[in-house]
């Protein structure tokens, strides 16, 4: 991938939101390493343990906390920070936490939506948006084709409707302060990333395979999986990271076709089931490392989801990396290397740098 990556970001400023969080810790470090001048804005994490802290990611970016419903605060943080890009990706995550609390999910992915956005209008440096949102985001229909960007946005549980709904929100700002048509004009494009389920290092969110996993492996005891024959479309957290990068570029050089939805999604081999991963998991973790199947799910989740991402592959030149194995292989290494009490700043720029050297799998 390494011819992919432009030298554009060296100077560049960067609002991002959920830098305190899993994907944005990667993407904010990743940013900062290319030489932008990175603002986080953010809640504080949500876990302990949590990337923020354990790689030093505050040594290299702005950090702010706030709350992305507050708009006068996001108004605040944005505005005088004159951004040339602003990567939305602060969010209420979790599809099983949405059922508890479905008012919260709503309000931070929705109304905190337009809240990023509504700012973008008072901050006319900005010449690229790209909002985070989800594979989720369609319309379910548990079929054995990838989901296009044209199929329809849809969402049974409170999470993936919140993000069908954060398209629709930027949809409507792009189409209501953002043409495509006049980008001539007000030079900002407004675009949207819709990526599966991301793996790696440094992610301890409750409720999702991979840090379930590792709590259990590290605690010793065996790891309660629920739906094994769920089949997601797995990917390692630079994979999307790198395509939300990309897509900002070609925002940036002003071109209106890239002001659209672009599905980030694995090869069609790496789309594998829960239960693979949880095999693969146990074996390259290695000692007694074990796992139970939970046979009570208690709320629906999809059972099968694909991502064609056909376009960002030929308007992007986007093409995934790393092998669903290999990912396996660096998230696990990266949590023995914290459990060993490694530099975990240097471990990740590592694993960025090496990403970087990968030829696409194509
Ligand atoms: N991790 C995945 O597998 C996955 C898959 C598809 C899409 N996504 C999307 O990617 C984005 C990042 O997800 P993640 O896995 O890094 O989640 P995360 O839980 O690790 O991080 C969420 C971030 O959002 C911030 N946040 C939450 N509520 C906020 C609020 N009201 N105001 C300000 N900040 C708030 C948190 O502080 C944190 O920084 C989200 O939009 C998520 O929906 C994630």
């Amino acid at each position: 991938m390494s011819e992919n990556l432009k030298n554009i970001w060296a100077g560049k400023r960067v609002f991002l939101t959920g830098h305190t969080g899993f994907k944005g810790g990667w993407a904010a470090l990743w940013l900062a390493s290319k030489g932008a001048i990175v603002r986080g804005y953010a809640l504080d994490p949500c876990t302990e343990p949590n990337l923020f802290t354990e790689a030093k990611i505050g040594s290299v970016i702005e950090d702010i906390r706030g709350d992305i419903r507050d708009g006068a605060a996001v108004d605040a943080a944005m505005i005088g920070f004159k951004p040339d890009v602003v990567f939305h990706m602060a969010a209420q995550p979790l599809v099983r936490y949405s059922y508890a609390d479905p008012i919260g999910t709503f309000e931070t992915n929705v109304i905190g939506t337009a809240r990023v956005l509504d700012a973008v209008r008072r901050t006319p440096s900005v010449r690229a948006v790209v909002s985070i949102t989800t594979d989720k985001c369609y319309e379910n229909k548990e079929w054995l084709w990838g989901y296009r960007e044209t199929d329809p946005l849809g969402g049974y549980d409170p999470y993936s409707s919140s993000k069908a709904c954060a398209e629709i929100v930027s949809a409507a700002y792009r189409q209501s302060y953002f043409p495509v048509g006049e980008m001539a004009t007000h030079r900002c494009g407004v675009a949207t990333g819709r990526a599966g389920n991301v793996i790696g290092g440094g992610d301890w969110s409750t409720d999702r395979l991979i840090p379930d996993l590792v709590r259990g492996f590290l605690a010793g005891e065996p790891v309660r999986i629920r739906r094994p024959d769920a089949i997601r479309p797995w990917q390692h957290v630079l994979e999307p990271v790198l395509g939300y990068i990309l897509l900002a570029e070609k925002l940036l050089t002003g071109n209106p076709r890239y002001a659209t939805a672009f599905n980030f999604g694995p090869s069609d081999d790496d789309a594998q089931t829960v239960g693979w991963i949880v095999e693969r998991m146990t074996k390259h973790w290695g000692g007694n490392a074990s796992w139970v199947l939970d046979e009570d799910p208690s709320v629906h989740e999809a059972g099968y989801l694909k991502l064609d991402a056909s376009r960002a592959r030929a308007e992007l030149n986007w093409h995934p990396s790393l092998r669903l194995d290999t990912a396996l292989l660096w998230l696990v290494d990266w949590y023995k290397a914290w459990q060993s009490g490694a530099d975990m700043h240097r471990f990740t720029l590592d694993q960025i740098a090496a990403y970087e050297s990968l030829p696409s799998v194509h």
